[in-house]
């Protein structure tokens, strides 16, 4: 049966029926395979996650893992960096192909390079510029990176990376996200006029030669669909309405908003706040939604509202459900893999050094 036929065949199981089936092939197939489970997974899949986490920490998991086959309920990126970090005969599979992550798709390859082109008909990047990538990107910049004297960072290092990169030439370059690279600048205590926007779609990103000469930090114009949808009105209504609640924000959240929150982190930062909190503390939470339902129901005791009245919710994310991880357990089972991730060897060598570069400092 082709792959299309089975996944048409399993909607049409029901639900109870498959997660018991998932949880009979999951047993039997023991340590065999891995499954990572990102904290944005809907419910139905984060239950079978042997290891949960962010970005940092699942890298960090995949790494380590000696596991034959790891199937990563996630997005495309965080595939490609375990494969990458994986020894060659481990098979790291996406449940769903199409999970991308819109974001990584703001910057491409082509268009970093012209960027680096662009730089050093004002000054020498390769001397005084180190590319960093936020881990939300291709394989292909993380080796771009590697190649230039760069690294990776996540939204829980970030603040450690930009240190290490400012430590090795005196300006960044950062990308996809902008809100990432500034919002982490901004505590680090770092002026407004040494930041600039590179827009990619503009000769020079947008920028006189005066601007790149002085600036330190040089942010690419990217962001999270996602998070762009919190705006400090929603922090503004909450602390009206509850007295004392704690605004939680994730850092790819505007700089605006922020600024407003009480505390800033990545998603495992933000569980650890709400989990070492003491009971009846009240919480608004700007970031994805199935990870803040999740920690209403992990914390009863602490009431939790998401921080928009609209839902935001990443819908790649989202498209791996039961029905493709059943069908990716199903494919190691009988040794015919579907929705293998595999980055070439021209880009690993390159990406995993970049990678290598955050884990020894993470
Ligand atoms: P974390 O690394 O904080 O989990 O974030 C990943 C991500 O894609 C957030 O949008
Ligand atoms: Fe990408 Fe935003 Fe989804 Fe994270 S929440 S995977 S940054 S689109």
């Amino acid at each position: 049966m082709n792959a299309q036929a089975l996944l048409e065949q399993l909607y049409d199981t029901p639900e109870s029926e498959l997660i018991a089936q998932i949880k009979q092939l999951r047993a039997d197939l023991g340590d065999q395979v891995l499954i990572l489970g990102h904290h944005y997974q809907r419910e139905e899949v984060f239950a079978f996650a042997d290891i949960t986490g962010d970005s940092l920490k699942l890298s960090q998991k995949a790494a380590e893992t000696d596991a034959p086959n790891i199937i990563f309920c996630g997005v495309h990126f965080m595939a490609e960096t375990a494969d990458i970090l994986t020894a060659p005969h481990q098979v790291v599979l996406l449940p769903d192909l199409a999970a991308g992550c819109s974001m990584a798709d703001m910057a491409d390859d082509e268009q970093v390079n012209r960027c680096w082109r662009e730089l050093s008909e004002v000054i020498n990047p390769d001397e005084c510029v180190t590319p960093v990538t936020y881990i939300n990107s291709t394989a292909a910049l993380k080796s771009f990176c590697g190649e230039h004297g760069g690294i990776v960072c996540t939204s829980g290092n970030a603040r450690k990376i930009l240190e290490w990169s400012w430590a090795q030439r005196e300006k960044i370059l950062f990308f996809p996200d902008q809100h990432l690279g500034e919002n982490t600048a901004v505590t680090m205590g770092i002026p407004d006029d040494q930041m600039i926007i590179w827009d990619p779609a503009l000769p020079m990103g947008g920028n006189s030669r005066d601007a790149i000469e002085h600036a330190r930090l040089i942010l690419w114009k990217g962001f999270c669909s996602v998070h762009q949808l919190f705006k400090t009105e929603h922090a503004d209504t909450m602390r009206r309405n509850h007295d004392g609640i704690e605004i939680l924000a994730h850092p790819e959240c505007s700089r605006a908003v922020c600024e407003t929150a009480d505390f800033v982190g990545s998603t495992e930062m933000i569980i650890k706040h709400v989990a070492e909190a003491p009971a009846g503390s009240k919480f608004a939470i700007a970031t994805e939604l199935n990870l803040v339902n999740r920690l209403r129901l992990q914390f009863p005791d602490k009431p939790i509202w998401f921080l928009s009245p609209m839902v935001c919710m990443c819908s790649t994310m989202f498209r791996t459900d039961p029905q493709h991880l059943y069908a990716a357990l199903l494919s190691i089972r009988d040794g015919n893999i579907t929705h293998q991730i595999i980055v070439p060897d021209n880009q690993k060598r390159l990406a995993k050094l970049a990678l290598e570069r955050m884990l020894s400092l993470a």
